[in-house]
């Protein structure tokens, strides 16, 4: 698949290949891996001398302007310099951290990404997005900076753990869902393989869900009008990450932020309870982690909320659903209905007493 970009087109490999990054390697190459991945596949790379690499550790407090600095030190001490080819291999975090090094280092250097998570791997590797948080805030700073070419390896899934796995599924279901009747369906149908690890189904989805971005992405690359529609259910689901500190994983808090998007949309009358219910079903089978109350403060959500960078004004902005799975911004959500609605979904969705 190729992704057409302002940059440079770039392509995305899915590759079965035990050798395939032995094969990518070059001396100019500079490795970030993640850190768990490094350990569970030290087959792959055995090639990497210490002094080209760089082990992340992959949490969302790593994810800051300061790591990102420590791996351009490190990376100030190779001698490639302007010709390094950095070589990323991890989930989201490594992703976002390596994306925005490889575009501030000798104001952009090459760079090779492969994705080890469902997430990284169906949604965020195309895009070209970098973000790092920032304080209190989520994904605040970050530029635009897609990799040179992605391959993705699908045996890395193997060894996600279950709550890893299914926060990819979070994203993966927001897809299907947003294109349509038939995605719903398709979902439904699928669910259980795809919990299953299914080696085919997972490719499918993989192909669909990527299929579904690249639309957005190659009409609006930088996110200034239709790309905002993939934004669906992350408005909450940013705020369920930060209020109960990255407990919540970013697929499965995006998950539960659609059932808080859809719960408004059901209740201005925009989409039907039946639509609703089959979402929550579908949800409720991949948020697998015990969820708590108190990662849920309503207050803390709403401030949170009013400090996302996709609000713009003082009246609060989120993409809903209709019941024809036609997605449209609105700017006039009230504190009040979201409230309202995450107080719904903890208590009689998640059961969260
Ligand atoms: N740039 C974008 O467009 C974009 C889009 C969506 C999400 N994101 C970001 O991605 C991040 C979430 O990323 P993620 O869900 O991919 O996970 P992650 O990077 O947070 O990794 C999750 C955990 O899985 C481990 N891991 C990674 N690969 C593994 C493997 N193959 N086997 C076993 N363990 C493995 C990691 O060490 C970590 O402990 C969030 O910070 C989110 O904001 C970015
Ligand atoms: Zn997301």
């Amino acid at each position: 698949m190729i992704i057409k970009s302002k940059f440079k087109d770039y392509e995305v490999v899915i590759t079965q290949t035990d050798s395939f990054i032995q094969n990518i390697s070059s001396p100019l190459a500079f490795y970030v891996i993640d850190k768990i991945v490094y350990e569970l596949y030290p087959s792959l790379f055995k090639h990497i001398s210490p002094e080209a690499l760089y082990l992340l550790d992959a949490t969302e407090i790593n994810k800051t302007i300061d790591t990102a600095l420590d791996i351009c030190e490190k990376i100030t001490d190779i001698p490639a310099k302007r010709n390094t080819l950095l070589i990323s291999c991890g989930g989201g975090i490594v992703q976002d951290v390596t994306g925005f090094v490889a575009n501030i280092m000798y104001r952009g250097i090459k760079w090779i990404f492969i994705p080890t998570t469902l997430l990284a791997a169906a949604d965020s590797c195309i895009g070209g997005k970098t973000s790092l948080n920032y304080k209190k805030f989520k994904n605040l700073l970050g530029t635009f900076y897609p990799p040179d070419i992605i391959y993705i390896y699908p045996k890395f899934f193997d060894t996600l753990t279950p709550y890893d796995y299914t926060s990819g599924l979070g994203e993966v279901v927001k897809f299907n869902v947003m294109t349509g009747l038939n995605g719903l369906v398709n979902m439904e149908q699928n669910l259980e393989k795809l919990l299953n690890k299914d080696k085919i189904t997972i490719q499918n989805f993989l192909e669909t869900s990527l299929q579904f971005k690249k639309y957005f992405i190659e009409i609006d690359e930088f996110d200034k009008g239709q790309r905002i529609l993939l934004n669906f259910a992350h408005t909450f689901g940013h705020a369920f990450e930060v209020t109960s500190q990255y407990h919540i994983p970013h697929g499965s808090a995006v998950a539960i932020g659609m059932l808080v998007a859809n719960h408004i949309a059901v209740l201005r009358n925009l989409l039907s309870k039946e639509i609703a219910l089959r979402i929550e079903s579908l949800v409720k089978g991949i948020v697998i982690l015990e969820l708590k109350k108190e990662w849920f403060n309503l207050d803390e959500i709403i401030i949170v909320i009013r400090k996302d960078k996709k609000q713009t004004s003082t009246a609060l902005t989120a993409i809903l659903l209709n019941s024809q799975f036609d997605l449209a911004v609105f700017n006039d959500i009230k504190p009040e209905e979201i409230a309202l609605s995450v107080e719904n979904i903890i208590q009689n969705v998640l059961n969260l007493k």
